[in-house]
């Protein structure tokens, strides 16, 4: 079954949706396989966006990343890397649909309440960035 990795950011952590938006996922019919909640480091941070690193946002998406608790997890299903883009909705809040977990959490381009991998390949390499083989109970 097809994997992706989730993370809510720490302005849905703090504003308390967490709760709300793990009943999405599941209430969608994706298997959770292994969640925990932590803190970014700089360190995590530079790997996990490093092709974005040198952008000129990169700072600011550091800055709020490393800012407080977030809530990493695996989530496995038909398609789920591609649904579960449609169900966060666009970067952008502004540019989300109705119903997306940024337009109704999210408050910016930068604070936008979730990150889902993009692609097979961007889910292969941050899975094993947050969760080793033992975390994850397929
Ligand atoms: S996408 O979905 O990859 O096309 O989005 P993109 O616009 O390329 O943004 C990639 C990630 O960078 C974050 N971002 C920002 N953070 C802070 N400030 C600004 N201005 C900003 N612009 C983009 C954006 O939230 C994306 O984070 P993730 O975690 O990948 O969703």
């Amino acid at each position: 079954m097809e994997k992706t990795l989730v993370l809510i950011k720490p302005d849905a952590f703090k504003n308390h949706h967490t709760g709300d938006i793990v009943k999405r996922y599941e209430d969608e019919g994706f298997q959770l396989l292994a969640m925990k909640m932590m803190k970014m480091t700089k360190e995590v941070a530079a790997k996990h966006y490093a092709e974005h690193i040198g952008r000129p946002y990169y700072a600011e998406l550091e800055s709020f990343m490393t800012s407080g608790p977030i809530v990493a997890m695996v989530l496995a299903g038909d398609n789920v890397i591609s649904r579960v883009r449609e169900i966060n909705g666009k970067t952008d809040p502004k540019e989300a649909a109705e119903g997306t977990i940024r337009k109704l959490y999210a408050e910016s381009k930068g604070c936008n309440a979730v990150h889902a991998s993009d692609s097979p390949e961007s889910a292969a390499r941050e899975v094993h960035i947050f969760f080793n083989e033992a975390e994850i109970f397929d």
